[in-house]
């Protein structure tokens, strides 16, 4: 199997990043930033794309497909599976089949498509985005959006270098409830806010004890393993358990939390936390799984604080909480999954938004900054400052303490074992280059 071909020779250094980065802002005008320039900029312009990974990438396809202008061309799974299973779903909603691939690389040999949603698991993110980016695609990536915090840099800097668009699948940016609801805290609907909660639960099963076991003929394991290095087969990674091994995932903070903490960050608009901990555990069962199941996560950014507190296992049904609430001194002001609630001091709901938005004005979104030259709601920048969080949550809870950062230097203070993990190692030849 052939390895990642890199992009440029030349791997972008911290300097080179920040460099671009600031160069990046200075083009920002009354209209936003203008990345995007030359005949693709044709408004109502024909915008043909394959789908990445289809099990989250099934459904971005189908919420994409009743947009105007949107062709699916392509779709691409390393479980054949899959491929098969999509296209039967899909048959019934497209004037012709999309093409189906199996390698990544190839799909992006297509002279045709415009751009490519990226819905594989969290270790092919990063890799995945640059290499579209150097082949001329535009990306939609889901979250979290890189598996670590120097592949945040990379993505960014790959968006820049190839002037593409690339968002990050963090849908709420785009629910117009939600876009008012955080107007509302701009303008002091509660004052001056200083806390925000979020909570989240689930039910979720053990995921046992894996087996190595020969791998599924449907199934390219090496393809889905790519950058990462190498590990023998087991029963009970593919699909979705890679979630909760650090090897290939985040964890439920970088899995759900990443909704919540961009919605925080945004809200209290805020870019980079002082301070993280993280207390918590994989206390419901005793099996493969290695990010915990419990917690309270904790940002201090200097004016003001957040927690994301989770249970992902816990076995009554899930209870309905907001997403996050913020506090302020004149009430709270409530995100719900599609809606808002203001409350005043007493607790007595004062406003409530009408629910609205969904996946498909997110991806509408990312097709209008496409055909317009603009950037998206959820560019990936934004994106990745919230996806820091995740990885900072993470790494105070696998060091064992509390995280100190500067914010400025966009970097981990004093902490040779945290700064340990802001990268990874890739499989031999298959270092993401930008
Ligand atoms: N924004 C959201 O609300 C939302 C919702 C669900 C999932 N997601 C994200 O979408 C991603 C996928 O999640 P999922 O639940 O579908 O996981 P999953 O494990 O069920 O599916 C991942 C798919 O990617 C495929 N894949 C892996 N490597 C590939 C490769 N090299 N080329 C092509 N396909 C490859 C797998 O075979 C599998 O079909 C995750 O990053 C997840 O966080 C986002």
């Amino acid at each position: 199997m052939q390895p990642v071909v890199a992009a440029s020779s030349l791997a972008l250094n911290r300097r080179d990043f920040f460099k671009q980065g600031a160069l990046a802002g200075a083009a920002v005008t009354a209209f936003g930033p203008l990345i995007v320039r030359g005949a693709e900029n044709a408004p109502g312009r024909r915008i043909r794309a394959g789908v990445m990974g289809l099990g989250r990438g099934l459904a971005l396809a189908q919420s994409a497909l009743p947009i105007p202008g949107f062709e699916l061309a392509a779709v691409c799974d390393v479980d054949q599976a899959r491929v098969d299973a999509a296209l039967k779903t899909l048959a019934p909603k497209t004037a012709a089949p999309p093409r189906p691939y199996r390698d990544l690389r190839r799909m992006l040999e297509d002279s045709n498509l415009d751009a490519v949603f990226v819905a594989a698991c969290n270790h092919w993110h990063a890799p995945a985005t640059i290499l579209a980016c150097a082949a001329g695609k535009h990306v939609y990536v889901e979250k979290p959006a890189s598996h670590n915090a120097r592949e945040g840099e990379w993505m960014v800097a790959a968006a820049r270098k190839y002037r593409r668009v690339v968002q990050q699948g963090m849908q709420r940016r785009n629910y117009p409830s939600i876009i008012e609801g955080v107007a509302q805290l701009r303008e002091g609907a509660i004052g001056t806010v200083r806390f925000a909660r979020c909570w989240y639960n689930n039910a979720r099963a053990s995921i046992g004890r894996g087996r190595q076991v020969p791998v599924p003929p449907n199934l390219d394991y090496a393809l889905w393993q790519g950058p990462a290095p190498e590990r023998p087969y087991v029963d009970n990674l593919v699909h979705y358990n890679w979630h909760w091994r650090w090897h290939w995932g985040n964890g439920e903070l970088g899995n759900n939390g990443i909704h919540y903490l961009d919605l925080v960050r945004w809200g209290l608009g805020v870019e980079y936390p002082r301070s993280i901990t993280y207390g918590g555990g994989r206390y419901h069962f005793d099996d493969d799984q290695e990010t915990p199941d419990t917690g309270v996560v904790t940002f201090d950014f200097g004016a003001s604080g957040a927690s994301w507190e989770y249970s992902s296992c816990q076995a009554r049904k899930p209870e309905k909480f907001p997403l996050v609430t913020f506090y302020g001194d004149r009430g709270s002001l409530s995100l719900e999954d599609n809606s808002y609630t203001i409350c005043d001091p007493q607790g007595k709901a004062t406003a409530h938004a009408k629910p609205s938005g969904n996946v498909r004005t997110h991806i509408a979104d990312f097709l209008d900054s496409i055909r317009n030259g603009g950037r998206p709601r959820a560019d990936i920048e934004e994106g990745q400052k919230s996806t820091l969080l995740c990885h900072l949550g993470n790494i105070a809870y696998r060091t064992g303490h509390t995280i100190h950062f500067d914010p400025a230097a966009r970097q981990i203070v004093n902490d040779p074992a945290a700064q340990a993990l802001w990268s990874r190692e890739y499989r031999p030849g298959w270092e993401p280059r930008v």
